[in-house]
């Protein structure tokens, strides 16, 4: 996601110092910023195009920012304590989509490949900001794109756990994207 004022960053082909690619990047955000005041409850991936359900979940708290070391993932589970659930937090020390903290770059993922499943547990790769290989088929994923795919089997992009900043705590909210091996996010939850 991008925040409206990039939509500043406009330009032109034909203007002097601004690059085709440039002008491509700076038009897919435009889009990216009208599509999400059309439709709040998707999160559009200015990388791919495209749209992923948001579902909105109980809140948890799964860490602080103050104690995010930048690239040392921590591991929590989310929404619920079930083997499926395991997720990551990372400070990538660079902005990332759907980012919080000062330099929005605080980001949470799903640790369960969308391919079959593999665990992606410690296969936080800090060089290129991507989670994988996944050690079944290889697959990787973008942290900082919003989970996309960039290389191997799957099709569909890592889950990303929504969070807000409440004071120091980072805050767990939601999900854009449905977790592997389940019809619904909330399905292992718990009725209120
Ligand atoms: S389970 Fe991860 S690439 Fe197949």
């Amino acid at each position: 996601m991008v925040s409206p004022d990039q939509s500043h960053s406009v330009c032109r082909p034909t203007s002097v110092g601004c690059s085709r690619r440039h002008f491509l990047e700076a038009s897919a955000a435009v889009t990216t910023v009208t599509l999400g005041v059309l439709f709040p409850n998707r999160v559009f991936s200015e990388d791919e195009n495209r749209s992923v359900r948001v579902v909105h979940l109980p809140r948890q708290k799964v860490g602080r920012l103050s104690e995010l070391q930048i690239d040392q993932p921590v591991y929590f589970r989310y929404p619920d304590d079930s083997d499926l659930s395991v997720c990551m937090l990372v400070r990538t020390g660079e902005r990332s989509g759907g980012g919080i903290g000062a330099d929005q770059d605080v980001v949470a993922f799903s640790c369960r490949c969308t391919h079959l499943g593999g665990s992606l547990e410690q296969e936080y790769r800090s060089r290129h900001k991507v989670v994988g290989p996944c050690p079944l088929h290889l697959t990787t994923f973008d942290v900082t794109r919003h989970g996309m795919v960039v290389a191997g089997h799957a099709t569909q992009a890592l889950p990303q756990i929504l969070l807000e900043s409440d004071g120091d705590d980072v805050v767990a909210v939601g999900i854009a994207g449905l977790l592997y091996g389940r019809s619904r996010n909330d399905q292992f939850l718990s009725p209120v």
